[in-house]
């Protein structure tokens, strides 16, 4: 939910979450995770090499789920571990993982077992956290123990990797180069902007797949109901008709929009919570290290095939 379903159901479910996503909600979350930037960033200082993924990129938006539903911030690495192994059940082409299908179940069914834990505990317990809101709601908008569960898992699995993978990607992008990187370095206002230029040029979930409610004819080729397709938005992203010189990094173009997001009616219901984690991310990371560039001898590797794509690892070279 809402992702499996189209309106009117749908349109119900985003009702009830917009809110808690909306800038208004997640804008005061800005100095706790600033703050918790600081606690991942610091310790880094006076090291001459990271790994940006793995140090940095792959906790933070962990935290930030964990503060954003009221939750300690020990239970990181578990939620890291439950993710990544529910996450490696299937590849890309939502195919399950024979070998990795039977620890992904068991960590599954750990992640289910502590969410039903947290949801039974929190029923009906004033709090500002979002878990609590969604378990507070009344009337036509009251949520069943399973559709609270149910979109507990989806926020674990779509906006944690997603993440990750953006940040690992758009610091990579920076690093290689150092002109557009100095760029904001000398004017941090520059960020959001370049932000939207960092997604558009690599999409941690560029595979969107739908299954045809009814016949359409596309481009002369007719599609059955039923059937299944994936649409790349990496490649409308690089449009040459709309983006001159597509595969360029550009700070100042005059079209800054992009399809990483997603499109129509399941438009991303966490993009503002994504780019304030960005934001903070490349504002708090510039401000201590304005000068890396990729370790020699560690180029960094795609993870595929995956639904959403990301890099093993960033090896920086600091100083
Ligand atoms: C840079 C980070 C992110 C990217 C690139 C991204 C990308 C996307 C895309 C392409 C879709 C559309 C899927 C489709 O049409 O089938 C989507 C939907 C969704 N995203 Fe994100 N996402 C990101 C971060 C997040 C975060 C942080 C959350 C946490 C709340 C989140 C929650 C969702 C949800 C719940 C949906 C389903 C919406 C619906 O079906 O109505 N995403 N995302």
């Amino acid at each position: 939910m809402p992702v499996g379903f189209d309106p009117p159901e749908q349109t119900r479910y985003r009702r009830i979450l917009q809110p808690f996503f909306s800038p208004k909600s997640i804008r005061p979350l800005e100095p706790a995770l600033r703050a918790q930037l600081a606690d991942l960033l610091d310790p880094l200082a006076g090291r001459d090499e990271c790994d940006f993924v793995g140090e940095v990129a792959a906790v933070f938006p962990t935290q930030v789920f964990l503060t954003l539903f009221g939750l300690p911030l020990d239970k990181r690495d578990d939620f890291i571990g439950w993710k990544d192994a529910v996450l490696g059940m299937v590849d890309a082409s939502g195919t399950t993982v024979p070998a990795a299908s039977e620890d992904g179940m068991r960590k599954a069914a750990e992640l289910f077992g502590y969410l039903s834990g947290l949801v039974a505990e929190r029923r009906g317990v004033p709090g500002d956290d979002v878990l609590s809101g969604l378990l507070c709601l009344e009337g036509e908008e009251a949520l069943t123990d399973d559709e609270v569960i149910g979109l507990c898992f989806l926020f674990v699995l779509a906006g944690l990797d997603t993440v990750t993978d953006a940040l690992g990607f758009g610091i990579e992008r920076l690093a290689r180069n150092p002109r557009q990187r100095q760029e904001i370095v000398d004017d941090p206002d520059l960020i959001p902007v370049a932000i939207e230029e960092l997604l558009r040029l690599d999409p941690p979930a560029p595979f969107v797949p739908r299954v045809c409610t009814q016949e359409v004819t596309l481009d002369g080729q007719v599609l059955p109901t039923g059937t299944r397709v994936t649409t790349n938005l990496a490649v409308a992203n690089r449009d040459e008709g709309r983006y001159p010189d597509p595969d360029t990094v550009d700070f100042h173009r005059e079209d800054a929009t992009h399809t990483s997001f997603g499109l129509g009616v399941h438009r991303c219901l966490g993009s503002h919570l994504a780019r304030l984690e960005m934001r903070l991310a490349f504002e708090e990371w510039h401000r201590r290290f304005p000068h890396y560039r990729i370790a020699e001898g560690t180029p960094p590797r795609v993870k595929w095939p995956r639904g959403t794509i990301g890099l093993h690892a960033l090896r920086l070279r600091l100083s």
